[in-house]
């Protein structure tokens, strides 16, 4: 396993060491809230939309944050340093920032809990392999298994549990896929299990709205403001059916991770993949952008 540095309270360590306590409200209820940067260009891309992304999750379980955003940036830059120093790896970085309510005596009221614990991990983030680019991933909509409703653990927060996007991501591997795209009550597509979802029909762009039931993702909050402008792309956000699948041309889906990964099929059908494709052209327009906005972003430069 390759090393992850990890930042508990201030303290810094080995990821795999043992460090939280057991009564951890993050570890026995998923009472936590987290997010996921990545740098390009050694330089953290959207720290404060990141950041304020967080506080809303937060605000939303009715949890405290331990720290405000220059701090967790310094704690941030401290976790980096700490893994540069241990491995002196050159690759980009995945970091990943997870707050819980904390541990306490034994029992779901929050009243219990003592105060927020959090962990800073860091690691390296290879990028998606050039043949998976090309060739896609392979996906199915999970059978049973549908997105959680707004009214049930909001889709909109970024908590610890993750546990019903985890068991569609078993369902769709257990079937051989790739990824599972998940269904909302009303039968509309959603997304992934940590990815949003894209299309196009036509030459443009359509993607699910938030009000389908998913996570407001960084990446496509960027890529319809600023990278499908550029690109001189149309986009839309509307519900899509499985029904209205035979109908699109490609498929794409966009996250902090994998940025934007071309999707070869749902099921049975198959979208186009590879050179041409405005998938890849879009990739390319996102690659553009990043790089010139690490450029203007000099103060998230991590040396
Ligand atoms: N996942 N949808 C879900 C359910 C997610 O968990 C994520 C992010 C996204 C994409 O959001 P963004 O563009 O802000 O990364 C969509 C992160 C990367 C993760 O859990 O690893």
């Amino acid at each position: 396993m390759n090393y992850i540095q990890a930042n508990t309270n201030g303290r810094l360590h080995s990821a795999t060491d043992p460090v939280l306590s057991p009564l951890d409200r993050g570890f026995l209820y998923g009472d936590a809230v987290y997010e996921v940067w990545r740098t390009y260009h050694d330089t953290v891309f959207a720290f404060d939309e990141h950041w304020t992304r967080l506080e809303a999750s937060a605000k939303s379980l009715h949890l405290t944050l331990p720290f405000d955003a220059a701090e967790a940036w310094r704690e941030l830059t401290r976790t980096v340093a700490a893994f540069r120093a241990h491995g002196g790896e050159s690759s980009e970085l995945y970091i990943r920032l997870q707050v819980s309510r904390g541990g306490g005596l034994i029992g779901l009221d929050p009243a219990l809990a003592d105060h927020p614990t959090w962990v800073f991990l860091v690691q390296s983030l290879p990028p998606v392999s050039e043949e998976k680019m090309q060739a896609g991933l392979r996906t199915v909509i999970a059978a049973d298994i549908r997105r959680n409703h707004p009214a049930t653990l909001n889709p909109l927060w970024k908590t610890g549990n993750y546990l019903n996007n985890l068991l569609a991501l078993r369902e769709a591997k257990a079937a051989g896929a790739d990824e599972v795209v998940l269904l909302n009550l009303a039968g509309e597509i959603t997304e992934a299990s940590t990815m949003n979802i894209a299309f196009v029909r036509d030459g443009r762009v359509v993607m699910p709205p938030l009000s389908a039931g998913i996570l407001g993702g960084i990446t496509r909050r960027k890529f319809l403001s600023d990278v499908a402008p550029r690109a001189g792309v149309e986009t839309s956000e509307a519900a899509v059916l499985p029904a209205d699948l035979d109908r699109m041309e490609e498929a794409f889906f966009l996250s902090t991770t994998k940025d934007i990964t071309p999707i070869a099929s749902i099921g049975e059908h198959l979208f186009r993949v590879g050179p041409g494709t405005l998938s890849i052209r879009l990739k390319n327009a996102f690659a553009d952008f990043v790089r010139e906005d690490a450029t203007a972003h000099p103060e998230r430069f991590l040396g």
